[in-house]
């Protein structure tokens, strides 16, 4: 797929993708990064932290409806908490739901090429600030990558255990989130708040 389209499009859509630019220096807007950041962090790490203890208990077959189950859970808890607005994207997702939009398809194509080059994408995050519906939201997109424990559901399918591949392939007939290597970029977290005025 060329990439061109897509990079122009980003380049093209008037948004300011990188941290400590334009507005960084408005204190609305510096608020609402931390709360995003912070809201980004709160869900990786209490995902992480579930999977991980599900995969421990139930074996990972169980962890897979666990991990499907509780990111939502999660992931309403925080926003309930914190009032910001999270997803988790992918180019190639497990669950269509978790489709990125266009501007998140492009950001995200841009870390793989940068990946594909030998840069290690902005693992800080990139935010910008758009209109969602008469309200201006600061949009923060955060790299996830692919560690060890990540391969047990989202590596190469023939090195899975029988019953993990079953229960994935029950459950996500369109499943397009494995053969992924340590080390690649999975996907990303996405938090939305609105900035107060
Ligand atoms: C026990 C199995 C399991 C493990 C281990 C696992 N995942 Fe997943 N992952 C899933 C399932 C199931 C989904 C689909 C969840 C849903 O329905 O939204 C998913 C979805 C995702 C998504 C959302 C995009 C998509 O494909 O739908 C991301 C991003 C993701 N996983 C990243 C990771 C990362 C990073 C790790 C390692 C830290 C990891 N996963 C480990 C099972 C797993």
């Amino acid at each position: 797929m060329s990439l061109i389209p897509f990079v122009l499009f980003f380049l093209s859509s008037g948004v300011e993708p990188r941290t400590g630019t334009p507005r960084m220096d408005d204190p609305q807007v510096a608020t609402a990064l931390a709360e995003a950041r912070s809201a980004a962090d709160l869900l990786t790490g209490s995902i992480r932290r579930t999977l991980f203890r599900h995969m421990g208990s139930g074996g990972p077959a169980a962890a897979v409806s666990a991990c499907a189950d509780s990111a939502y859970a999660i992931s309403a808890e925080v926003e309930r908490s914190s009032g910001v607005e999270l997803r988790r994207v992918s180019l190639k997702v497990r669950n269509a739901a978790n489709t990125p939009d266009s501007l998140e398809t492009a950001l995200l194509i841009s870390w793989a090429a940068e990946a594909a080059a030998g840069v290690t994408p902005d693992t800080m995050g990139v935010w910008t600030l758009r209109m969602n519906g008469g309200v201006e939201v600061l949009h923060f997109m955060k790299p996830l990558f692919v560690t060890a424990p990540c391969l047990t559901c989202h590596g190469n399918p023939q090195r899975m255990a029988p019953d993990v591949r079953s229960v994935l392939r029950k459950r996500y007939p369109e499943d397009r989130a494995v053969g992924y290597k340590a080390g690649e970029i999975r996907g990303a977290v996405v938090a939305v708040v609105p900035v107060p005025r």
